[in-house]
């Protein structure tokens, strides 16, 4: 099976990203055809920053492999150095409604609160699809705000496929329910363009001060309060297991119950969760050229990928004469 996913490097990544998806590709290399990448060409509908953008490209590489993907066993790429996306994308254009990109939610979101719409946000859909259906992808792996998204990378795919023959195959979204939508410190959904996230290698000052200001109720120490509603419980919840849950859960009913306490436990616990990776990540960090020669061999590797199917769609469309 084909299980694709990326992410933008439009910041540092957080646990959002890491619960959401990027530990479960880690854990699919062993058994699938994987398919990761950096999805920097995204990342310009909202960076305009080119040294930052650079820098977070880079570092969003080096966490990947910190955290234990092993590019040997995996198509790993930055996606721009795979060019052919950018083909398909065009390609794909032809086949998709105006209104079917009029009803996204992000793009809908985003004017909303008065960005300024550009053709690059307008079309991040397309190229979305061109990402997923280059490499024919079975499974994408993602949070729930990107269900949409998959829904129109379908969409498109069956209209190719009718207007020009079998080509591409429909992929499917994998939503963990349980991770669907993590929460960020300030109770709304955790995200690189909200400020509200905890990254996943904080310095330690840093991290304990974000843990310590994640937004609870006002109930006093001697109320039972509710976990199911509460962003630190949620929080807390992926760092443990079942067992820890329920006896966190008793704490909680019980009165008694000091948010802070509990704010200490999740940063020593999330301190240590990450610990192993960090020495790993700082050797990498120092060492920007090697990282440098690994997104460069993955994109070469990828690229044979990519142009099977370009190969195809050229062919569909008339592109070969
Ligand atoms: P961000 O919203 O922080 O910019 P991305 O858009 O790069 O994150 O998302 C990368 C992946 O992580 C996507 O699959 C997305 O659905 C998932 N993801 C991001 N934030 C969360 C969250 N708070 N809860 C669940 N999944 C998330
Ligand atoms: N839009 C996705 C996000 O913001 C990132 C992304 C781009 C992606 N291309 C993709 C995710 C292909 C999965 C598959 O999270």
């Amino acid at each position: 099976m084909r299980v694709l996913s990326g992410i933008q490097p439009s910041g540092s990544l957080h646990i959002g990203n890491y619960f959401a998806m990027m530990r479960r590709m880690i854990r699919y290399q062993e058994e699938h055809t994987l398919f990761v990448f950096i999805v920097n060409l995204h990342a310009l509908t909202s960076v305009s920053d080119a040294k930052r953008l650079s820098a977070d490209t880079l570092t969003a590489a080096v966490d990947f492999i910190s955290l234990g993907l092993d590019p040997e066993k995996c198509f790993f790429w930055v996606q721009s150095d795979v060019p052919e996306v950018t083909e398909l994308t065009w390609i794909l254009s032809n086949v998709t409604p105006m209104g079917l990109l009029e009803r996204a939610h992000s793009y809908k979101d985003k004017t909303a609160k008065g960005i300024s719409p550009n053709h690059g946000l307008f079309a991040y859909p397309v190229l979305m699809a061109a990402d997923i259906l280059l490499y024919q992808s079975d499974v994408v792996p993602v949070g729930q705000d990107q269900k949409q998204h998959l829904e129109m990378t379908r969409d498109i795919a069956i209209r190719f496929n009718n207007a020009f023959g079998e080509t591409f195959t429909i992929p499917e979204a994998e939503i963990d329910e349980e991770l669907a939508v993590i929460p960020g410190i300030d109770g709304q959904k955790m995200s690189k363009s909200y400020g509200n996230t905890i990254d996943i290698f904080e310095t330690e000052d840093v991290l304990k001060k974000k843990v310590m200001s994640i937004v609870t109720d006002s109930r006093g120490v001697d109320e039972p309060k509710d976990p199911d509603s509460d962003s630190l419980f949620q929080l807390m919840s992926l760092f443990i297991d079942a067992d820890e849950r329920e006896a966190l859960r008793d704490r909680y009913i019980t009165p008694g119950l000091k948010y802070s306490d509990v704010k200490k436990e999740l940063f020593e616990k999330i301190w240590e969760f990450y610990a192993p990776y960090r020495e790993k990540r700082e050797g990498l960090l120092k060492n920007a050229d090697t990282v440098r020669d690994i997104m460069k061999a993955g994109a070469e590797k990828t690229r044979e990928e990519a142009m099977k199917t370009l190969d195809l769609v050229r062919q569909r469309v008339g592109l070969k004469y």
